[in-house]
């Protein structure tokens, strides 16, 4: 088989800062580890706009296409604010997702135990937390048609459609069972049955594959709202949980804050498996481009170092190896180092991001 490939879209902003630390990780992994993989980079987002006019282009899509992961820093930035809609550096998030059909994306919200203080909830709350949203990525409101501003007799008209089809569901609710089997067993939905019809079909559809095909899951559906605040009142009652687009995506910010930082969180997005037997796959930190901080060496490695450890475990079968990074990160977070994200009452030692990514590299030498 050839050697495996990920492909490197550092972005804007914080972007390539963090992205330089997750190459240093890279470089430990092959040089001591044996890790075979080919390494090429690429831009993206508005640093593809300022060079060639287009947040994505063929080319890049088409390395996309061909590479085993892609590995995404961050996009957008207040200069790319006023662009029009399909050249906002955005654009090339949601065709990667679309277009490599990534359907299934991946938010663990884990709570670092260095860390647990930090979270704006109580200790009790948090501390060992650990949870899997699954969102679905490639359909929902964020795609439905019909779309768009319109004319409506004397004034304009913003619509968005809601719109999942019966396979969609299928496919995203097996992928959060599958999870849940490698876990705690216990899967949550959320939707809105009560107001919407896409809701409705959500459920029953969830349901429906629980009942056929996942019998050992503990399957329980809530509305949307509703686990927002379950969220908040007491996450540790969840394993995983499934949702669509949209709420997925507030529900992740909100499962991200309990863990204290943002610039913790990792993500995966999958979708099903190439003839070589890996899943199309892109890799990103759930946080954003940060401009408030670019280029001042301050922007917290550690979610995009983690989602390099994502793309260990799910693309390149390599489990072990991301735990040892995993183990890593929380050795240095343990030892107190503290990038400005995580510096609150409970002090630590202030490092910036290059210092974050050596001590981590140290820490993975220090665990052989
Ligand atoms: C996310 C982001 C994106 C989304 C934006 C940048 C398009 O918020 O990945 O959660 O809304 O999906
Ligand atoms: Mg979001």
């Amino acid at each position: 088989m050839s050697t495996p490939s990920l492909l490197i879209l550092p972005g804007d902003g914080i972007g390539p800062e963090v992205m330089v630390e997750v190459r240093k990780v890279i470089d430990w992994f092959r040089a001591k580890r044996g890790l075979e993989l080919e390494v090429s980079e690429d831009i993206v987002g508005g640093a593809a706009y300022d060079v060639h006019g287009t947040p994505i282009t063929e080319e890049t899509m088409t390395r996309a296409h061909a590479a085993d992961a892609v590995l995404l820093g961050a996009v957008g930035g207040p200069k790319y604010d006023d662009l029009d809609f399909a050249v906002k550096p955005e654009r090339a998030l949601l065709r990667l997702r679309k277009e490599l059909d990534l359907f299934a994306n991946l938010r663990p919200a884990q709570c670092f135990d260095a860390l647990a203080d930090f979270s704006s909830l109580k200790r009790k709350v948090v501390a060992g937390l650990d949870i899997m949203i699954v969102r679905e990525l490639t359909s929902g409101v964020y795609f439905g048609e019909p779309r768009g501003i319109f004319e409506e007799g004397n004034e304009r008209v913003g619509i968005n459609t809601q719109r999942y089809t019966e396979s969609e569901i299928e496919r995203v609710a097996r992928a959060a069972f599958d999870l849940a089997m490698k876990r705690d067993r216990k899967l949550c939905s959320m939707e809105k049955a009560n107001v919407m019809e896409s809701g409705v079909l959500w459920r029953e559809v969830v349901q429906r594959i629980g009942d056929a095909e996942y019998p050992d899951v503990e399957l329980s559906h809530m509305y949307a709202d509703a686990g927002a605040m379950q969220l908040v009142r007491w996450p540790k009652q969840f394993d995983v949980i499934v949702t669509d687009n949209l709420f997925g995506d507030l529900l992740s910010d909100v499962a991200a804050m309990l863990t204290g930082s943002l610039g913790m969180l990792p993500s995966a997005s999958l979708g099903a498996p190439r003839a070589n037997g890996r899943p199309a796959a892109m890799y990103e930190p759930v946080h954003g481009s940060a401009p408030d901080i670019t280029g001042q060496g301050k922007a917290n490695p550690i979610a995009c170092i983690l989602s390099f450890a994502m793309a260990l475990r799910y693309s390149y079968d390599k489990g072990e190896e991301a735990a040892r990074l995993e183990r890593a990160i929380e050795a240095v977070l343990a030892d107190g180092l503290r990038t400005g994200d995580l510096l609150g009452p409970a002090g630590g030692t202030p490092v910036g991001t290059a210092d974050m990514g050596d001590a981590i590299v140290a820490a993975l030498e220090a665990g052989l």
